[in-house]
């Protein structure tokens, strides 16, 4: 069964209490917090203060996307605001095996996300270490932009790279998940589906996350 993970990015931010209720009162399976520092994406969102609003209206599982340079000095930061998954930024990280283990070492699951260019071989002597590797099919810094059509292949690749040894890393693809293509891309792989604007902007939310979550 795929995971749906709501992105919160286009949750209503004067409201978030509202947006909070209706996805715990849907079958989304995680709540997906897009952090974003304006230095390594040009867009800021927010940060462990609203992070930790959210964890707190939710008992479902808050899985963190820190869009930020230098993630190391803020793991402990976003665990303390109730993340159960911190993913980091493969691009972002000068010593990525390091921070892993600090996210490991906090008891949290650990991801690595991988920017459209960035070929999945590059995942290859670290995909043993994690718990989520997460395709980028968009540029990341915005919600609501068309899906890269070339992240089909990447998630092929990668679903690959995790059956031959047998791991059990999830595969998540964010960006651009539409109710039209979402059968492409778990057909191609993929565990688990982020998805904003499809979900927020719909004129009925519950019945968008029931309708990927049946497909
Ligand atoms: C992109 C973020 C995504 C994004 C998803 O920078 O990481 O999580 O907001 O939004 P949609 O589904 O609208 O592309
Ligand atoms: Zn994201």
């Amino acid at each position: 069964m795929t995971i749906i993970a709501p992105s919160l990015l286009s949750a209503n931010f004067a409201n978030l209490k509202k947006d909070c209720d209706m996805l715990n009162n849907s079958q989304a399976d995680w709540f997906h917090l897009d952090v974003m520092d304006g230095h390594f994406v040009p867009n800021i969102s927010f940060g462990p203060q609203i992070v930790e609003a959210i964890c707190n209206s939710t008992k479902k599982f808050c899985d963190v996307h820190l869009m930020i340079e230098e993630p190391e000095k803020y793991i402990q930061s976003f665990k303390n605001a109730g993340a159960d998954n911190i993913t980091i930024h493969l691009e972002a990280c000068r010593h990525l095996h390091r921070t892993i283990q600090q996210i490991k070492s906090l008891d949290l699951s650990a991801g690595v996300a991988i920017n459209p260019h960035t070929p999945i071989d590059s995942l290859k002597d670290i995909i043993k270490d994690i718990d989520i590797a997460c395709i980028m099919s968009v540029n990341p810094g915005f919600g609501g932009q068309t899906f890269i059509q070339h992240s089909i292949n990447k998630i092929k690749q990668l679903r690959e790279l995790i059956d031959e040894q047998l791991l059990q890393v999830k595969i998540e693809v964010d960006g651009g998940i539409t109710l039209e293509n979402a059968a492409t891309v778990i057909e191609a792989g993929a565990d688990v589906l982020v998805a904003g604007n499809t979900i927020f902007k719909s004129p009925n939310p519950i019945k968008t996350i029931e309708k990927l979550k049946s497909i």
